[in-house]
């Protein structure tokens, strides 16, 4: 059977290719759904995307996954380095969750060296841009 994979997207993150594009690089979300989209049909992963600037339904959407994906792509944007709900979602979600940020979090602001999300994932990716979310597709499709 197909793994299903959900890529879950915070706060923000509906702005990219206009939001501080020498940060966060020129492409918008779209074109990182239609990216990671393809890919997933390459790999033969069923893939949904989401997008939420709401914390409770980052929440909601992370519960949904228990028991109907084999794992997550999740970037919580600025929730990572505040919400202990989100940490607590993961943990009761028990589904492999791996945090990808598209910049290298640990060579900016320092409130951004930590994130409440690291400790609960399998694993991180940060630095690579839209990249990270292929790389996270990788990742989970060659977990047993
Ligand atoms: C981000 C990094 C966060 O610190 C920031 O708040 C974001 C985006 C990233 O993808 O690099 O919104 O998660």
């Amino acid at each position: 059977m197909a793994k299903r994979i959900h890529i879950l997207n915070g706060p923000n993150l509906n702005m990219l290719g206009t939001r501080e594009p020498e940060t966060y690089g020129s492409m918008t979300l779209k074109q990182i759904a239609d990216a990671c989209g393809e890919h997933a049909r390459r790999l033969g992963i069923d893939l949904e995307f989401h997008q939420t600037n709401s914390e409770g339904k980052l929440v909601d959407l992370i519960q949904a996954a228990r028991g109907t994906a084999d794992g997550v792509i999740l970037n919580p944007g600025a929730y990572s380095h505040t919400s202990i709900a989100i940490r607590d979602a993961i943990s009761a979600a028990a589904v492999p969750v791996v945090e990808v940020h598209l910049t290298n979090v640990f060579a900016r602001e320092s409130f951004r060296h930590h994130s409440h999300i690291s400790p609960v994932a399998v694993g991180v990716i940060c630095g690579f841009g839209a990249t990270g979310y292929i790389l996270a597709l990788n990742a989970l499709a060659a977990r047993p």
